[in-house]
């Protein structure tokens, strides 16, 4: 446990679960009777993939992946597969559903995986994003909330393993 600092709500509860409630309504009308697999990318989408999912009516199955790259608050910028996906995805529609984009560099990796997969189709559904960080453009197609440049906790979102649990998205620090 890391010592308390005063964290700030930054999205609240109630904007958080509107806004998976409509991100899951633009997956539901893209998808009519077509199946989806959702590979959730662990450990920060748990929470927002648990709840995504329970909003989505089209037929799917979950998959999780955990990739390393983050140390603190910085990126490494190295990225390895910690655990990748357990069945085969050719010829699936794959949503990849992601806390944040930050730099970029851990998703544009997995993209990169997923693509040479010979999927029928690749989304990316990702709660946050902080444009200004991006290293690399990597294309979003479902966006829960583009955020200034403040490192974010909570709603499954860490500082060294602390805050996942807290409802709300709150600012660290502040
Ligand atoms: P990227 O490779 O820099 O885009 O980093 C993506 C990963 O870094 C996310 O999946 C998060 O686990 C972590 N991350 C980036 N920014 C934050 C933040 O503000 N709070 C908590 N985790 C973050």
């Amino acid at each position: 446990m890391t010592a308390s600092k005063k964290i700030d709500v930054f999205i609240s509860k109630e904007l958080i679960e509107k806004r998976v409630k409509e991100l899951a309504e633009m997956i539901n009308s893209e998808y009519q009777n077509q199946e989806i697999i959702i590979v959730c990318v662990l450990n920060g989408s748990f929470i927002f993939c648990a709840d995504l999912v329970r909003h989505i009516t089209v037929p799917l199955q979950i998959e999780m992946v955990s990739l390393s790259s983050y140390e603190g608050t910085e990126s490494t910028g190295e990225v390895s597969f910690r655990l990748d996906v357990r069945q085969s995805l050719i010829g699936k529609n794959v949503i990849l559903v992601e806390d944040i984009v930050d730099t970029g560099l851990t998703i544009n990796y997995l993209l990169k995986h997923m693509k040479l997969k010979n999927l029928k189709s690749l989304k990316l559904c990702s709660l946050l994003l902080k444009r200004a960080r991006l290293k690399i453009e990597v294309p979003v197609d479902y966006l829960g909330f583009d955020i200034e440049d403040k490192f974010v906790i909570g709603y499954g979102l860490d500082y060294d393993g602390d805050y996942r649990e807290l409802p709300y998205i709150g600012v660290y620090g502040a």
